[in-house]
């Protein structure tokens, strides 16, 4: 094998995709329940306008219309189950679910979990719900030793069907904790370099489709960063800056099913250019409203976390 394993890369890739072994996808719904989500104050710049102008009926009923759409997903066999964990009050952030953990599955087929380092006080009294959560599901728990920051799979995202991880940094996780999770998960990860508060999360701007293709705001990386995705990936997308920061489309949930085939896209209405290229690339794709959510800055796919 030609690549190094266990280590973080930038620009210096000396692998190619064909070297990295095949990955299964997760095909379970992780959601926490919206009782007690708040907007109390600024922890990114979407919050300056939702602070104080929060319709929490509304955020309800957007969340339940979201949990109902997995629901339907997986009667139809396209997931496999929707597991929620209860809100807890003074964790008003909770039901942000991609961002407390880091579930993988080894190359052995063994379950653990990273538990991640908020940056925020409030937001890490979220991690211990979500570690029993794992627990119960007979995970092997993971804590960072070496790291003090890092938010899970807000900024730590797969490559679709890959043994390979793409790691954000800059604003809410530090560029050395993937050194730490590197190691730990027996990957490599590409750190890219975050650059727009806007897109504080690597979520919020990158979204892959399938082993060749993503979606992205340019805006949001670096220049190097840029050339880095540009050599992951055949087909490299790009969403203009408004539609990916106003609609938050690409913190859109892919789902591209490896079991039936099926290939759908959960996603915040609206977001006009992404939605054609998602239809383009065969999704069937499905528009909810979470703008109650994007007031705190974030929609569709940081309100779940898929699990093994
Ligand atoms: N208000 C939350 C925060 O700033 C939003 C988190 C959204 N999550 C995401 N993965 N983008 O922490």
């Amino acid at each position: 094998m030609v690549y190094t394993q266990k280590k973080v890369y930038d620009h210096n890739l000396h692998f190619s995709l064909d070297e990295i072994p095949p990955r299964v996808e997760p095909r379970k719904v992780l959601m926490a329940s919206p009782e007690y989500f708040d907007i109390i104050d600024i922890k990114n710049p979407h919050m300056e306008k939702g602070l104080g102008n929060l319709n929490k009926e509304l955020a309800i009923t957007q969340w339940e219309n979201v949990r109902n759409e997995y629901l339907r997903l997986a009667e139809k066999g396209i997931i496999d189950s929707v597991n929620i964990i209860s809100g807890v009050p003074g964790c008003e952030d909770m039901v942000f679910a991609a961002n407390q953990t880091f579930p993988w599955r080894d190359e052995n087929g063994e379950k653990l979990v990273i538990l991640s380092k908020m940056r925020h006080c409030s937001r890490q009294k979220e991690v211990p719900y979500f570690e029993e959560f794992f627990r119960e599901e007979g995970y092997k728990i993971n804590k960072l030793v070496k790291t003090s920051l890092f938010e899970g799979m807000g900024d730590l995202i797969p490559h679709y069907g890959k043994m390979l991880l793409y790691g954000g940094y800059g604003f809410r996780t530090q560029k050395s904790a993937y050194d730490e999770i590197a190691q730990l998960l027996n990957v490599p990860i590409i750190a890219l370099e975050l650059v727009n508060e806007n897109f504080y999360h690597l979520d919020t701007c990158f979204l892959p489709l399938d082993e060749e293709t993503v979606l992205i705001c340019a805006e949001a990386f670096s220049t190097e960063g840029l050339k880095t995705i540009k050599k992951m990936f055949r087909e490299v997308i790009a969403i203009p800056v408004h539609e990916a920061a106003l609609n938050f489309s690409l913190n859109a949930h892919i789902i591209n099913d490896q079991v039936t085939g099926k290939k759908v896209a959960l996603m915040q209405k609206g977001g006009v250019i992404t939605f054609h290229h998602l239809v383009k690339k065969g999704f069937e794709v499905i528009e909810l409203d979470t703008s109650e959510f994007i007031k705190s800055g974030g929609s569709v796919f940081c309100m779940k976390m898929m699990v093994y």
